[in-house]
C-alpha cells in the first residue's frame, strides 16, 4: 500500500562496495538513494558490500532522501544474508530484484511482519519478461493492506538482456511494455520509475530519455551516476509553463461568479473541475 507521497524524480544507484560513492551519497540533490548490494557488486565482494552498507547506516543514521537497499534474489546464494543485513540498515524500502510473482512480495511483507518493523516498505524490479506478463497480478498488492509494496522499479538493462531487445535503439520496442507497467501502477497507486540511462556521459541523449519517461507517465528516474540528477530533477517536476497554468486555473475556480460552473474557458480553452483537480495536483508536486 502506497505510503509516500514525496517525490522520486531521481533515485540514484550506489554499489554498496564503494565507500566513497557512499560517502558522497548523503549530500546529493537526489530525491532518493538505491545501495546497491546486487548487480553493481560483484559476486566475490558481496561480504564486504553488506559490512560497508552496514557501518555506513551506522555512521548516518538518517538523510534528508528516502533510503533504499537493494538485495539479491531469494533464489541466489547472497539473498537470505543480504536480506538480514538490509534489514538491519532499516532503510526506508528493500527492492527485490527480478520479481516475477506475487509471493515474492508477499514472502517478504511476511518476514518483515514477524521482524516488527513496520516502517520498511518494498519495492520491486520489473525486469523480466515473465514479470511484465504477469504485471496485473503484481500491481494488485498495492491495493492489499500489509503487503508493503509501493514502488515498481523498471530495470532496463536486464529486460534487454532477456529480451534480445538491445539498448539503447530497442527502447521503442520496450516502451510497450513500460506502459504496461505504468498503467497497472496507475491503476494500483504504486509509483514506478524508469530505467536506467548507461552512457552518463552522453547528457543530450539522457536528457531526451528522461523527457520521454515524464511523458511516458513515469514518477522519476533511476540514475547511476551523480552528473544525471539535475536533469531528471528538471525532467520529472512540473515545468514553469504548467504551473503557470495551474495557477491560472485555480485563480479562476477561486472566483464567485464561478463557484458553482462545472466548465469555464480560459484563455480560449476548455477547462473543466477535473482540470482544477489536475491544477492542484500539479502545484501540490511543485511545492
Ligand atoms: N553514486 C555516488 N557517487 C558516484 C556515483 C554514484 N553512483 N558514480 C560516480 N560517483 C562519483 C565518483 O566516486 C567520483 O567521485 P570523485 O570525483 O570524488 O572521485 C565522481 O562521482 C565522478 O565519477 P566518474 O569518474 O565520472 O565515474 P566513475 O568512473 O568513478 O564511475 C560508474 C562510473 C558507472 C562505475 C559509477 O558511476 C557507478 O558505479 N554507478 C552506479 C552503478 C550501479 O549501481 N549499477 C547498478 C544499477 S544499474
Ligand atoms: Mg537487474
Amino acid at each position: 500500500m502506497q505510503s509516500s507521497i514525496r517525490p522520486l524524480r531521481s533515485v540514484l544507484y550506489v554499489p554498496a562496495a564503494n565507500e566513497k560513492a557512499m560517502a558522497k551519497s548523503g549530500a546529493l540533490d537526489c530525491d532518493g538513494v538505491v545501495y546497491d548490494l546486487e548487480d553493481a557488486v560483484a559476486p566475490g565482494a558481496k561480504a564486504q558490500a553488506r559490512e560497508a552498507l552496514k557501518a555506513y547506516f551506522d555512521a548516518n543514521p538518517t538523510s534528508g532522501k528516502q533510503r533504499i537497499i537493494r538485495i539479491n534474489s531469494g533464489g541466489t546464494e547472497w539473498g537470505a544474508e543480504d536480506f538480514r543485513a538490509a534489514v538491519a540498515c532499516r532503510p526506508e524500502a528493500i527492492l527485490l530484484p527480478k520479481v516475477e510473482h506475487p509471493q515474492t512480495i508477499l514472502d517478504a511483507a511476511a518476514e518483515l511482519d514477524r521482524l516488527g518493523l513496520d516502517d520498511v516498505q518494498i519495492w520491486a524490479m520489473i525486469e523480466t519478461p515473465l514479470a511484465i506478463v504477469n504485471i496485473r497480478d503484481i500491481a494488485r498488492l498495492g491495493k492489499m493492506a500489509g503487503s508493503r509494496l509501493e514502488c515498481f522499479v523498471i530495470g532496463t538493462n536486464d529486460l534487454a538482456k532477456e529480451t534480445g531487445v538491445p539498448l539503447p535503439l530497442g527502447r521503442s520496442t520496450l516502451k510497450h511494455w513500460l506502459l504496461q507497467v505504468v498503467i497497472h501502477a496507475r491503476a494500483f497507486g504504486l509509483q514506478v520509475l524508469d530505467g536506467v540511462f548507461n552512457d552518463f556521459g552522453d547528457q543530450d541523449g539522457f536528457e531526451a530519455e528522461c523527457a520521454e519517461g515524464a511523458v511516458m507517465g513515469f514518477d522519476g528516474k533511476t540514475l547511476i551516476h551523480p552528473a544525471q540528477i539535475a536533469v531528471a530533477n528538471q525532467a520529472f517536476a512540473p515545468s514553469p509553463f504548467a504551473i503557470a497554468e495551474a495557477e491560472r486555473i485555480v485563480l479562476a475556480y477561486g472566483q464567485p461568479e464561478n463557484a458553482n460552473k462545472g466548465v469555464i474557458t480560459i484563455d480560449g480553452k476548455m477547462v473543466e473541475r477535473l482540470h482544477l483537480d489536475i491544477a492542484r495536483k500539479t502545484l501540490a508536486k511543485a511545492g
